[in-house]
């Protein structure tokens, strides 16, 4: 059993609170990614779990242990950085066999170990190379060995994959992935990229400024952002945000357009917002274009420019001064003037003042 829990964890550096109050209840065998922009503390999460970084305040549990105050070599944990720091002049048979003799560990055993940790990341044929022999994907793998051959309760890994060409990150996303579910160990995983943590995390940890945002599967991260930021932050191309305000007629008066509501939604924003400011939001994907006025409540967008992806076009449409991002087909006839329409079922609403949904 290695659940992971932090509590208020936090770490600052002088002035900056690099980490702030963060708690996180990580269940055994789960696989969670750390994500946010850079400086946002992931790292320093990571280390202070290691325990590379001494907290300033908080509690760290691994397996319902309390390890504040244990050494890293105490904690059972193995971590992975990004960049993998082989041994140079080892071969990778030794790189892989170096912790287990240094936590002393019998010859005939060690063996056994290498064999069937290279076995399971395919690496049986390079075990007597030089890391300089490797390329960058055989080396990541040779570096997660290392990692794995501890049998560790935890594993850390701070952006492993970033060193790698896109191809073959891709690649060995799924591995890790694969790997991870078969060794049912604990992971936590950090990474500034979106996409590894939606396609690689049970739940992901959206951080911000040393502050947890949001702690959800990402199906939930992604329709059921909890504010503003992790709502800007998640998808591609970011959600399209309009300042409102909320009228007494119960309209959303975006300046440049007004948008009706259903009134079960006045009645949540009346409710819960601080005040009647209010940010709507729309994702690209979830925006309608159409080429007539076919309904009411459309509203009324001019053609801006044109960002062909091959399987899909960003439509960037202006709406008086305001830059709109749809998401159409390629084969959608774009003319100089549109009509777009936000479902109601796909718009997020946000109280202005503290970001927070309100949905
Ligand atoms: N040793 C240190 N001394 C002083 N400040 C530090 C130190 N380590 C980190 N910081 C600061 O703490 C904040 C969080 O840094 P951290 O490295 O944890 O961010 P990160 O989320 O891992 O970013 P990145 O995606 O760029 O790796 C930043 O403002 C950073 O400048
Ligand atoms: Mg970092």
């Amino acid at each position: 059993m290695a659940r992971v829990v932090l509590k208020d964890l936090t770490k600052c550096f002088g002035e900056v609170v690099a980490v702030n109050r963060l708690s996180l209840d990580i269940k055994d065998k789960e696989f969670v990614v750390l994500l946010g922009p850079s400086g946002s503390g992931k790292t320093t999460a990571l280390r202070c779990i290691a325990g590379l970084e001494t907290p300033d305040e908080g509690e760290i549990y691994i397996g319902d242990r309390l390890v504040n105050d244990l050494e890293p070599k105490d904690r059972d944990v193995a971590m992975v950085f990004q960049s993998y720091a082989l041994y140079p002049h080892m071969t990778v048979f030794e790189n892989l066999a170096f912790p287990l003799e240094c936590a002393k560990v019998p010859r005939e055993e060690i063996k056994e170990r290498v064999q069937r940790v290279a076995e399971l990341l395919q690496i049986r044929d390079l075990l007597d190379r030089k890391p300089k022999q490797l390329s960058g994907g055989q080396q990541q793998r040779v570096a997660l060995g290392r990692a794995i051959i501890r049998e560790p309760k935890v594993f850390l890994m701070d952006e492993p994959l970033s060193n790698l060409d896109a191809k073959l990150r891709v690649y060995m996303r799924a591995e890790l992935k694969r790997l991870q579910k078969e060794l049912g160990v604990t992971t936590i995983y950090v990474t500034h990229d979106q996409v590894e943590a939606m396609t690689m995390a049970d739940r992901v940890a959206i951080l911000d400024r040393g502050v947890l945002q949001q702690f959800d599967s990402p199906d939930r991260v992604y329709a059921k952002p909890s504010n503003i930021f992790v709502a800007g932050f998640i998808g591609s191309p970011p959600t399209n945000f309009f300042d409102c305000t909320l009228t007494d007629e119960g309209v959303l008066d975006a300046g440049e357009f007004k948008y009706s509501l259903p009134r079960d939604l006045v009645k949540i924003i009346k409710e819960k917002a601080t005040s009647n400011e209010v940010v709507l939001g729309i994702r690209p994907q979830h925006v309608k274009v159409y080429r007539r006025k076919e309904k009411e409540n459309l509203i009324k967008a001019r053609h801006y420019t044109t960002e062909p992806l091959g399987e899909m076009v960003i439509l960037d449409l202006k709406v008086g001064e305001t830059l709109v991002k749809a998401i159409v087909d390629p084969e959608f006839k774009v003319e100089k003037e549109h009509w777009i329409e936000f479902p109601v079922e796909k718009i997020y609403l946000f109280d202005k003042k503290t970001g927070t949904s309100l949905l």
